[in-house]
């Protein structure tokens, strides 16, 4: 293969594009609609697409924060928080709730959001998304670079102990991502995917090693 058949970049140069690639690539992801409670007993909500699950029994959800941000400071105070989930007639409501919001003001109050309390934590939940994860905190990790360093980047890990998922939301008892018009975040200043059965498909995973030639099978 020849030398320009791949474009390298290595991260601590630079990228050398017009726009960084790196959240474009992992990409689509998973919103982390995040909403915890301020010692001011202020409800607190913003979205971080540094996110995922981490663990299946027990469920652990995490995010990843770059600085100390409000969610992470009152996280670590209260132990607690609430995933909910965006879908896409709650974008721009997501959208505001990544706006720092004036001391005392609640991101659901910016973006015209209703609380509903949740079951086992303090957190609330946000009432228009159709499903919320109430999590209590297991870690906070201050994450390092490959030379050992600290970085201004922590990962928040909690487990989830109480799912609410709306009842209109299931069918026959399953919920179907695709008809939920749940929206992920991709690449650039402002891209995001909206998750339609056109883009489900279904892979059995192999019973025993079988050899596959990419791009062809
Ligand atoms: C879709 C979306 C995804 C975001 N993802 C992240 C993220 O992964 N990490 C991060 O530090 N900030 C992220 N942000 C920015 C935060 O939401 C923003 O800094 C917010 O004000 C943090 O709120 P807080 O200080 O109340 O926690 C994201 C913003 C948007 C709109």
């Amino acid at each position: 293969m020849s030398d320009d058949a791949f474009y390298r970049y290595e991260p601590k140069d630079g990228h050398g594009l017009p726009h960084d690639p790196f959240a474009a690539i992992i990409a689509p992801r998973p919103i982390g609609w995040i909403s915890s409670l301020g010692a001011d007993g202020v409800a607190n909500l913003a979205p971080y697409s540094f996110f995922n699950a981490f663990s299946y029994r027990p469920p652990i959800i995490g995010f990843s924060s770059s600085g100390w941000k409000d969610s992470v400071r009152n996280i670590e105070r209260s132990r607690e928080f609430v995933w909910n989930l965006t879908n896409e007639s709650l974008v721009h409501a997501m959208n505001a709730t990544a706006a720092p919001a004036a001391a005392h003001e609640s991101e659901f109050t910016l973006a015209g959001l209703t609380m509903l309390e949740s079951d086992l934590v303090r957190a609330p939940r946000v009432a228009e998304s159709p499903v919320h994860m109430e999590c209590r905190l297991t870690q906070i990790e201050r994450l390092r670079d490959a030379g050992g360093a600290e970085l201004e980047t922590w990962m928040v890990l909690g487990e989830v102990v109480c799912v609410h998922i709306r009842a209109d939301a299931l069918r026959d008892g399953v919920f179907h991502t695709h008809e939920q018009g749940v929206v992920l975040r991709s690449g650039g200043a402002g891209d995001y995917v909206r998750v339609g059965a056109e883009s489900v498909f279904t892979l059995e995973r192999p019973k025993t090693a079988e050899k596959v030639r990419p791009g062809r099978d």
